[in-house]
């Protein structure tokens, strides 16, 4: 017998109202607009206001993919919620999630895999729905990096923004939805992006706070250099899975850290240019919520139809990457 298709059919995201604009660094930071855009590709990226978490985010995406799917929230068999910056250590910002739509009952767990985490956790999600257990799975990617970045770390705080995107996922006709996946991880490469402090390793202290060890630490240049190489390699893997190569591709939907990235993944995968939604000058990296955010742009637009097929690939911290390779249905259409 062959497995259950599973698609998307309803999109949401929230992104918080506080603009913080390159001009607005330029009185934190010694940085400047001219250098940001011209390194990163961002102009400005959304902040959560102080008490606002993740979870406020991620329900807030998770009730306007509910309400685009048509779907109530007593209907979800399971709450996936990927991300780097849950509300507390436990319970699961899933968990926080399920409370804030009102429910109970359902399964709820979250995925960690940093800036990959929609693509594992789409790939997670879809496996519940291919093997019958569940019919409706609601995956949010939400991230609030902006309370992890140093305001005095021009490296780091000029590149993340806060948001979330979420998506519902269901049984699709067969040959649409969720085509393939791949998934990968490189542990040696742990310490070139990580927040040291606050895990079991090192629990917050006031050793931690004085030496800054509860922010975002990155080693950017080989964080870019594996991206540039990582992106490419794994939307070709995916891509052979779903027995389909580059040409096929109607949109490449991938992790916006960093148009010089995007751009230099984009001509070693010979994919034009038009094909690549690109979001970040307004959003930032928003980690595991860019790929449903520019998803959602792309999909708000009116611009995808049956059949196109996506490609979304991730890649972060851990070091982790991934790809997933979508033939859009008519159920996820407006
Ligand atoms: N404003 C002005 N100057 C800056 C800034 C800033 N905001 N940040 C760094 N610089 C300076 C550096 O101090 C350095 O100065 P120096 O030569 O005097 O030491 C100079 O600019 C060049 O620094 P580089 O690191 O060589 O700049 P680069 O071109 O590599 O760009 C960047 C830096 C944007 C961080 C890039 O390396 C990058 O994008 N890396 C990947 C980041 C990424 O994708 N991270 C997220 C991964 S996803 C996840 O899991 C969260």
């Amino acid at each position: 017998m062959s497995k259950i298709s599973v698609g998307i059919v309803g999109v949401g995201v929230h992104v918080p109202e506080k603009v913080l604009t390159n001009f607005d660094l330029e009185q934190m930071v010694d940085t400047s607009d001219t250098w940001i855009r011209t390194r990163t590709g961002i102009a400005e990226r959304r902040v959560a206001a102080e008490g606002i978490a993740t979870s406020d985010l991620a329900v807030e995406a998770a009730k306007a993919a509910l309400d685009d799917a048509g779907i109530t929230a007593d209907e979800v068999d399971l709450i996936l919620v990927t991300t780097s910056t849950p509300d507390m250590i436990f319970p699961s910002t899933a968990c926080l999630v399920q409370s804030k739509l009102g429910i109970a009952g359902c399964a709820a767990f979250d995925l960690q895999a940093a800036c990959t985490g929609f693509v594992y956790g789409f790939t997670v999600a879809a496996q519940f729905i291919e093997t019958g257990m569940y019919k409706t799975v609601l995956l949010i990617g939400a991230d609030a990096f902006t309370k992890y970045v140093n305001w005095q770390d021009r490296n780091t705080c000029v590149l993340f923004g806060d948001g979330a995107g979420a998506v519902v996922l269901r049984r699709v006709d067969d040959g649409y939805g969720l085509l393939s996946s791949y998934l990968a991880a490189d542990g040696s490469g742990a310490d070139l992006l990580k927040i040291p402090a606050g895990g079991s390793a090192l629990p917050g202290n006031e050793y931690s706070i004085e030496n800054n060890l509860h922010y975002v630490q990155m080693v950017g240049g080989e964080v870019f250099k594996f991206a540039v190489r990582i992106l490419p390699e794994a939307g070709t893997k995916a891509l052979e899975k779903a027995g389909l190569t580059v040409t096929d591709v109607d949109y490449l939907v991938p992790h916006q850290a960093n148009i010089r990235i995007i751009n230099a993944a984009a001509d070693r995968l010979g994919i034009n240019k038009e094909k690549i939604i690109v979001n970040l000058e307004k959003y930032g990296n928003t980690s595991t919520a860019s790929i449903p955010l520019a998803l959602y742009d792309l999909y708000a637009s009116g611009g995808l139809k049956r059949g196109d097929v996506l490609l979304f690939v991730g890649f972060g911290a851990g070091l982790t990457w991934g790809a997933n390779v979508i033939r859009w249905s008519e159920g996820g259409g407006r």
